[in-house]
């Protein structure tokens, strides 16, 4: 098994051929099969409405939810006793995604929510909210091993600032809320990568569900974010991305990061 390398496959195919029970975390962002792209393509400028990603290719969404599954059975199986997950979904699956961690032997635990701070915004006229809120689904094979929320508190703003964390919560340090607010990805952080996860959001909880030296696996690395936050984070790391183009952004950061 070849370790702190993005594979460039499928991750169906790349799951198969790893060990039972070696991960310890998995944290990862799947497409979210954004159908409801094709059903506006009339409205003029429709992409700030839902956008469309190559990647997002299925032909329903009963293809994508056996996909999903497909892949979380292979999840359960290459995961240790005690390893915690992370899956990151649209609005539209969240629910769905509950029963599949279930239905393939893991414990559904919470879903935690990303508040953007600078979504794309809404267009008036089309008297929809803007897409401000993104959410994952966070479960674990059996009991988790690890937790480490207190080191993580000091280190990053769950709420807006630690400050006022700490004075909502001072005689409650044991409270961690499924909470997160940040903006999207930008500044020199952002590739060309059209879904791209801010470090800030994928930091916190691979610090919170491993500890150092532990393996973490992406089934979808994309640009790479959980590597790199991986690296930064003294873990090892595995994963797997369909395309060239994007094991070659992930490579670029890891090679930056020296
Ligand atoms: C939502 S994006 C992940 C973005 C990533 N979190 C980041 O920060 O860059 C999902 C990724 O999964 C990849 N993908 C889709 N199907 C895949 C498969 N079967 N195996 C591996 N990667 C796949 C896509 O190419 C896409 O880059």
């Amino acid at each position: 098994m070849e370790i702190n390398i993005i594979h460039n496959k499928s991750c169906l195919d790349g799951l198969k051929e790893l060990p039972d029970a070696c991960i310890d975390l998995i944290f990862t962002d799947p497409p979210y099969y954004q159908y409801r792209a094709q059903n506006v393509k009339g409205l003029k400028n429709h992409k700030d409405v839902v956008t469309e990603f190559e990647f997002d290719g299925f032909n329903s969404e009963d293809e994508y939810l056996q996909f999903l599954e497909d892949v979380l059975t292979e999840c359960f199986r290459v995961c240790k006793p005690g390893a915690s997950g992370y899956l990151w979904c649209g609005d539209d699956f969240v629910s769905y995604l509950n029963r599949i961690v279930e239905r393939v032997g893991f414990q559904f635990r919470k879903v935690i929510h990303w508040h953007k701070t600078n979504p794309f915004p809404a267009i008036y006229t089309r008297k929809m909210y803007s897409n401000s809120m993104e959410m994952m689904v966070h479960f674990s094979k059996g009991i988790p091993k690890t937790w480490n929320h207190k080191s993580v508190n000091e280190m990053h703003n769950f709420i807006h600032s630690p400050e006022q964390y700490n004075q909502q919560h001072e005689n409650d340090m044991a409270e961690m809320p499924n909470f997160i607010q940040t903006p999207i990805c930008m500044g020199k952080e952002r590739t060309k990568h059209k879904t791209q996860k801010p470090l800030k959001v994928c930091l916190p909880y691979i610090e919170i569900s491993s500890n150092q030296d532990d393996l973490v696996l992406d089934p979808f690395m994309g640009s790479g974010s959980t590597a790199v936050a991986s690296k930064m984070l003294q873990r090892n790391f595995i994963g797997y991305e369909l395309s060239e183009e994007f094991c070659k952004f992930a490579e670029q950061r890891l090679t930056d990061l020296g």
